[in-house]
């Protein structure tokens, strides 16, 4: 008999899960699959193009950009499991509604990652983190600002040929595909792994002439392939959704980096530490990779705001390890 494992089957089965977190876990899988078939019904819906507002990071709001958080918002903000929500959408902290009861655990989210793809028809993504904030009570901006280290659980959901949800609550890293038929994510890639060499890099490289010294020389390596220093050549790829680059490197090994640059003093990096940085460190870190600052493992940064950037390098070990060896010549 085939038999078919669903994503609460298989968090019930885990060792120290909790019957709020299922029901938290299911919560966020419900939302996603409304996600799923907003942005699969796209032109068709209307909903496609700029919502002409800016977010706190100061970028142009896509229509779904702002759909899609309100999806998670209502599918969240009431079941009591609970005390606080932040998206990479809301400039502070989403309070639970007062007349809602609050749980125990902090739910941060990117609800539309790689939305600059939403029009070109790519792939896009949610990412989520969860942490633990205050039973039962209204949560502080303070409780939000855990290191990754204290994530329970972080996950990302990929609206690609088929949706799927990469999953990791430490104790590693497994992928679920949603099954139309039954509407449930399955499991189909049990205990994901990254090798540790890869020969395949991703990082855009119009911002070349911005990055530092360490950034420039491992680029410079891998583009002299067999003539260089590295002997070896290396193969080049940039979607520019990072839920579709880490999935990548999840299944054949890579290196991701959106690095420090200098285009802009106020921004050290473009990604953001609380929703998208340190969720994908949790799951590369739990399949075997490495996710790094440069100068920090990403998951000790010490945060200080909810939706403060990051440079990232993550993906295979030996090249993520040169690449901080780097930093550090
Ligand atoms: P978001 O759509 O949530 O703002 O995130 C987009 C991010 C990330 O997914 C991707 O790796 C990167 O931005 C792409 O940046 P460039 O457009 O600068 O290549
Ligand atoms: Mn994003
Ligand atoms: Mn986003």
């Amino acid at each position: 008999m085939n038999t078919v494992k669903t994503l609460a089957q298989f968090i019930e089965q885990q060792a120290n899960t909790t019957t709020d977190f299922i029901l938290l876990l299911n919560d966020i899988a419900l939302s996603c699959k409304q996600i799923a078939r907003t942005v699969n019904r796209g032109a068709m819906a209307g909903i496609l193009g700029s919502a002409e507002t800016e977010n706190i990071q100061g970028e142009t709001q896509k229509e779904l950009d702002i759909i899609t958080n309100d999806i998670m918002v209502d599918a969240l903000n009431w079941t009591g499991r609970l005390s606080g929500m932040a998206s990479e959408e809301v400039d502070d902290p989403i309070a639970i509604p007062a007349e809602y009861p609050k749980g125990k655990y902090l739910a941060l989210f990117d609800p539309l990652d790689g939305s600059s793809n939403i029009d070109i028809n790519l792939t896009v993504g949610t990412i989520f983190s969860i942490l633990e904030g205050r039973d039962g009570q209204d949560a502080t901006l303070e409780d939000y600002l855990q290191k990754g280290t204290e994530q329970v659980c972080a996950g990302f959901v990929l609206y690609g040929p088929s949706t799927m949800m990469i999953l990791t609550t430490g104790q590693g890293v497994n992928g679920f595909t949603l099954d139309e038929d039954i509407g449930e994510f399955v499991l189909t890639h049990q205990d994901m792994t990254i090798p540790e060499d890869t020969a395949e890099f991703s990082i855009n490289m119009s911002n070349q002439r911005f990055w530092q010294e360490p950034v420039q020389r491992y680029i410079d390596e891998c583009l002299q392939g067999v003539d260089g220093t590295r002997d070896k050549n290396f193969n080049m790829r940039w979607v520019a959704s990072m839920v579709a680059e880490v999935y990548r490197v999840l299944t054949r090994g890579g290196i991701f980096m959106y690095p420090f640059d200098t285009r802009d003093p106020s921004r050290p990096g473009k990604l953001r530490l609380m929703y998208e940085a340190n969720p994908m460190a949790f799951i590369v870190e739990q399949a075997g990779g490495v996710c790094s600052t440069g100068v920090e493992r990403m998951m000790e940064v010490t945060p200080t705001d909810i939706h403060q950037r990051v440079p990232v390098i993550l993906g295979s070990k030996n090249e993520v390890d040169r690449v901080v060896s780097y930093h550090q010549d």
